[in-house]
């Protein structure tokens, strides 16, 4: 499994970014054509192999199937099986997808593009898996709406046009998702919609262990959670509340977590990031991806970053850990 980390390599400094999409089913991709992979020195244009990737070598992926972009994600409708309006703008569907993309879309992380049968692409917008059941080949999605693209998918009632998996939808969650062992204990702190990811989570990390989950209802609804997760391990919380930052911090001391799953703005990333560093140093951390992704691709990008170095970014590939995305990106305003 691969986790982002931005460093130079070596004599060469060359740019060493690794890519939630290496070595998948979706690698190499469309930047391996244009000669800017984020792994792979040779379709970098380089004449020699330096880099850091141990999976399946992506060059020779490349010349083998002809310089193509392997298995490209496209368009598909899938009917609605039910929608569920929790609140007049809170949505929950149920999709038929098939089995193969129902399996494929439990990776915790996963998002999808989605807009209305028959809309423009501009109407695309990036919505979090938030739960699968695959034996009836079906996936959950749950949807605030806020403006333009949500209010058109609200008069969707027969079909979805969706695009995907994506997977970098929780920065942090590859390099949690590799650690082995069954009794790992896990935290999941979500805000608002950031339950969307959260359910998905709590479903695979249960298979590893315990899982706690702190959840602010803050403009969704306790009857979504109600209708999706088991009560025993829910605390309702407001993250808001004064006395937030004492009780998270005697439950990370009571516990001692060994992965803590943060789904909630940036503003709260970073105060409530920092505790959980330095209160559990060892933790591993995941946080959303609140980059605005339009294309999810390392095309368009809505969702560069520039670095210090003068190098750009693409958030919607890069998979950094929870610890490099406070350190480097939201603390040190961009200074990766
Ligand atoms: C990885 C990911 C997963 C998401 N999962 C969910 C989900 O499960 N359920 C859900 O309701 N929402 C989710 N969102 C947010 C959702 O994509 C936006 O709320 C939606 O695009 C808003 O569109 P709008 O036209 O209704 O509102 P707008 O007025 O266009 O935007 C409202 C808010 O959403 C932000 N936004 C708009 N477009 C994007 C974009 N392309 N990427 C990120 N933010 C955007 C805006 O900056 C603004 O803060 C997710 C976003 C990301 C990046
Ligand atoms: S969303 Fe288009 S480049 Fe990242």
């Amino acid at each position: 499994m691969n986790y982002c980390m931005i460093e130079e390599n070596g004599a060469s400094g060359q740019k060493q970014v690794n890519c939630i999409d290496a070595g998948s089913e979706n690698c190499p991709c469309y930047l391996a054509i244009t000669g800017d992979c984020l792994i792979c020195s040779r379709l970098q244009g380089k004449d020699y192999c330096n880099c850091n990737w141990r999976g399946v070598c992506i060059y020779n992926e490349f010349i083998q199937g002809n310089r193509k972009v392997n298995n490209p994600r496209r368009d598909f409708e899938a009917n609605i099986i039910h929608r569920k309006l929790y609140k007049e703008d809170l949505v929950v569907y149920i999709l038929d997808v098939g089995k193969g993309f129902a399996m494929k879309a439990s990776q915790p992380g996963s998002y999808l593009f989605v807009k209305g049968s028959g809309a423009s692409s501009f109407y695309d917008i990036p919505i979090s898996v938030m739960m699968t059941d695959v034996e009836k080949d079906r996936i959950h999605l749950a949807i605030k709406i806020i403006s333009t693209k949500t209010k058109a998918l609200l008069m969707e009632n027969e079909k979805m046009v969706l695009r995907g998996p994506y997977r970098n939808g929780v920065h942090g969650i590859s390099a949690m998702l590799s650690k082995r062992g069954r009794n790992q204990k896990t935290l999941i702190i979500a805000k608002g919609i950031g339950i969307a990811p959260g359910i998905l989570a709590a479903q695979t990390f249960r298979n590893k262990g315990s899982v706690d989950l702190l959840v602010d209802t803050d403009k969704i609804s306790k009857a979504l959670i109600e209708d999706y997760l088991e009560d025993g391990a829910i605390q309702y919380v407001s993250l808001a509340e004064k006395d937030f930052g004492e009780k998270l911090e005697s439950l990370l001391i009571k516990n001692q977590y060994d992965n803590v799953v943060l789904l909630v703005s940036d503003y709260y990333i970073e105060h409530l990031g920092e505790k959980i560093k330095k209160i559990l140093p060892a933790a591993a951390l995941a946080v959303s991806n609140n980059f605005k992704i339009c294309c999810g691709e390392g095309l368009c990008g809505s969702c560069s970053l520039d670095t210090s170095r003068g190098d750009t970014i693409k958030m919607c590939k890069c998979q950094l850990t929870g610890a490099e995305l406070l350190d480097h990106v939201l603390y040190a305003n961009t200074s990766v």
